[in-house]
Formats: C-alpha cells, structure tokens, sequence
C-alpha cells in the first residue's frame, strides 16, 4: 500500500476502506508517513467529505491508537456528555453529580479553555486544592464511590488525536466534519463511556456557528457513534449569549453550587436537566426525557447531587471550607463596569466577543501553555431580553491586571446592544438528533 495512492484516491471523492484508513493512521503515528502526505489527506477529506462508514473507520483506527480507560468491575451503566464548546458553559458541574445520584456513572474527561471557549478543567482548578490529573486507579475510585469523577485527558488516550489536531490546525483543515466526528468520538469512546449525550452549539459563541454546520456535525457524531455500537443522542443548543450569569473559572463555579442548591438560573438549569434527562435515558434509567427530568429535579431537591458534588471535591484534593469561604467574595481587585448608555431592551449579549474578551481578561487562553486565572471574569446582572435603564449596571468585568481590563473593555462593551424594542428570544434548546 502506498499512501500517495490512497491520497489520490480520496481526491478523486472515492471511499477508502478500512484498511487503507488503518495504514495511514498507524504509519503516522508511528512516524513512518511524513506531516506532509498527511496533510494532504486531511486537505483531501475536507473537500471530498467521508461516509459515516469510513469516518467510523477513522474513529476505530484512532481509536486504537492509544489506551482505553479501564473501566472493568465497576458496575455501570456508564454515560458521558460532550460539549462543542461554548461561553458560560459550566453544564458538566452540576450535571455529573445529578446524573451520578439518579444512577447512570459518569466518567468524565474535560479539556480546558482554548481561545473564546471556556474548559471544565480549569473551572475546576479554581477550587483551592483541585487535582484534575487523576491516575486511573484514583478516577475508578471516584467512578464507584461518587458515580462521576473529573479528569484531564492522559497522553495515552487517542495519541493520534494529539498529532492530526496539531497538523490540522496549521493545515486549515479543522472545520471538517468528519475529521471533528472522528476526533470527538475517539475519545468519549476511549474513556469507556456506553453512551454520549452531544450537546452540539450554534450561535456566535459556538465552534460551528451556522445551524446547517451543527445540524451537520449532530448527525454525524450520532450516525457514526450508532455504527461504533454507543447509544447517541445529540442536542443542538443555542449559544449566540452567554449561559448563566457568570463567566469565568471559580465564578462559574459558584454558579454551578448555585444549580445544585437548587437556585440556579433558568437557562443552565434548563440545559443541565435536559442533557441530564437524555443520559438516564440512555443509561436505561428513565423510559423517556419527561421522566428523566423528574428524577434530575428529585436530585437536586434531595440534595443527593450536591452532596456527590462535595464529595467529589474532597477525593480529587479540593478544600471544601476555603471554596465555601471563597464563595461570593474571590474577586480580582481589577474590576470595571458595563452601564447602559440608554434607555432600552438589551437585544444581544454576543457570545463569541465575551469569549474573546474573556481570554485578556485571563479567563482563558490563547496558547495551551498560557495560564488562566481563577478570579478573572464576568458577572451579569441582566441578559438578552431584559429592560434596562440608562446608567443601570449591566456587567462586571474582572481582569487579571489593570492592562487586561483595558484590553478587554472595549470588546465586551461592543457585545452588548441594546434597542428600543424588546427582542424575539430564540430558545435554548433547538433541536434533538436521534437519528442520522
Ligand atoms: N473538538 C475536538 O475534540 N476535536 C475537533 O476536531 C474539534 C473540536
């Protein structure tokens, strides 16, 4: 087999078979096909497309690429979520535990904030004390005695993942969808979840940020998850504002403690219980998403979720007083305000500029090797919809220092508009994906 032949013939828009996939997969990771005959595959892929059965090829080769998370002898059902990404994003905090006291274990592995989009691993290393880089013997402990555990991606876990996302992302060929099909899916699987609730984004804020681009990836991540035997279910959400009313890292976990006492605000609550409700219906524990609601509520009422929450808190090294000491005051001391100029309805609050503006502001990163800050961030007091009067306060802004506030002003105040007429709200939840 040679791989310029294989190259050609995805130009020319043919299928390749399993075998073909298996050999250039392996032959990079194993150094033996150059970057550049790689690249060219991945530029033909990105034009010529793939069929769900050869992306399911690419996700197995992948797939095999690396290690598996052992999940062996702890009793299951054992479902995850994925998120596309988004701004103000926190929905994983509150819902592992949620999901975890209704039954279905969630062995959750996170990534952390890269460019506008906020990262689960960082939220959680706000936590004075947190440890997201768990041995595996450390995450099945958690897994059995919590029902959830959060954890950082190991480099043993889908190794080809690492170098095709590095070379797509100098080759132009990140916007593919099977490429990010295979990519996202390679790794649910190898972290052993049975099933994958996808909350698929659209909007400014979203990586796809057209509804035909997301509906797109959701059946793609749904036709080929089905054809590597997991239960899938994708959720298209909207992500052209903010989620909650916080961003940021230890913020949005005071937000995410706010859901699990039950006082969280509406439209994280209404995604959390939604994706929440989609995992125990996979996991076999309620016949339909009415009912998976119920018992979401339940956990929360109960105080179940937040207490597996705490708990969690605990094993992975997190210091329970000092979070709760630091819970509504840990602010930077660099802070500026948002006030309206005028008397009106705030009709966009856009996603995609708070995200940006949130990476100088030291929420998140430009480079993975950048550091992010715990107290930076966003705090709003009004959203998308709201009446506002002139000189109300609409946001806080928090930076890592005085320069990075600067820097950021000007953008978050530009994401805001506000108009004479209240704006037509488009729901959160826009579509469900079960089948390709
Ligand atoms: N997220 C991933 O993990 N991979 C992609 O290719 C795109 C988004």
């Amino acid at each position: 087999m040679r791989a310029v032949d294989i190259i050609i013939k995805k130009r020319h828009g043919e299928s390749l078979d399993e075998k073909e996939i298996r050999f250039f997969i392996e032959g990079y990771v194993k150094g033996e096909i150059p970057d550049y005959q790689v690249s060219a595959l991945l530029m033909a892929i990105f034009f010529q497309g793939m069929s769900a059965q050869e992306t399911a090829a690419l996700t197995q080769a992948m797939l095999d690429s690396g290690e598996r998370m052992d999940l062996s002898g702890i009793p299951g059902p054992f479902i995850d979520k994925h998120s596309t990404g988004g701004v103000g994003d926190k929905i994983s905090l509150p819902l592992a535990p949620i999901v975890a006291a209704c039954g279905v274990r969630v062995p959750m592995m996170s990534g952390r904030a890269l460019g506008h989009t906020g990262g689960t691993l960082d939220k959680l290393e706000s936590i004075p004390g947190y440890i997201t880089d768990l041995e595996p013997a450390e995450f099945r402990k958690g897994l059995l005695e919590e029902g959830f555990a959060m954890t950082g991606q190991t480099a043993h876990i889908v190794p080809a993942d690492k170098k095709l996302y590095a070379l797509r992302d100098v080759t132009g060929t990140i916007e593919s969808i099977p490429l990010i099909t295979a990519s996202i899916l390679s790794k649910k699987v190898a972290e052993g979840a049975e099933g994958i609730v996808f909350d698929v984004k659209c909007g400014s804020g979203a990586f796809m940020k057209g509804y035909d681009d997301a509906k797109a990836l959701a059946k793609s991540l749904v036709a080929t998850g089905k054809k590597m035997g997991k239960k899938v279910v994708a959720v298209l959400t909207n992500m052209s504002q903010p989620l909650g009313y916080k961003v940021g890292n230890f913020l949005e976990i005071e937000e995410a403690l706010d859901c699990l006492e039950g006082k969280g605000p509406k439209d994280v609550m209404e995604l959390t219980y939604w994706l929440g409700a989609w995992m125990l219906v996979l996991g076999g524990k309620a016949k339909d998403v009415s009912e998976g609601k119920s018992l979401c509520e339940e956990a929360i009422e109960s105080k179940a979720a937040l207490n597996l929450f705490y708990r969690n808190v605990v094993r992975q090294g997190g210091n329970l007083e000092e979070m709760q000491k630091k819970r509504g005051s840990w602010r930077s001391e660099y802070s500026m305000e948002i006030r309206a100029d005028k008397d009106g309805y705030i009709a966009s609050i856009d996603a995609l500029k708070i995200g940006l503006a949130g990476v100088y502001l030291g929420v998140g990163r430009n480079r993975t090797e950048d550091s992010v800050s715990p107290t930076a961030g966003f705090i709003f007091d009004k959203k998308s919809g709201y009446h506002v009067s002139k000189g109300e306060r609409i946001a806080t802004l928090f930076g890592k220092d005085s320069q990075s506030l600067e820097a950021a002003f000007p953008l978050a105040l530009n994401a805001i508009s506000i108009e004479n007429t209240a704006p037509s709200i488009s729901s959160l939840i826009l579509e469900e994906i079960t089948v390709s």
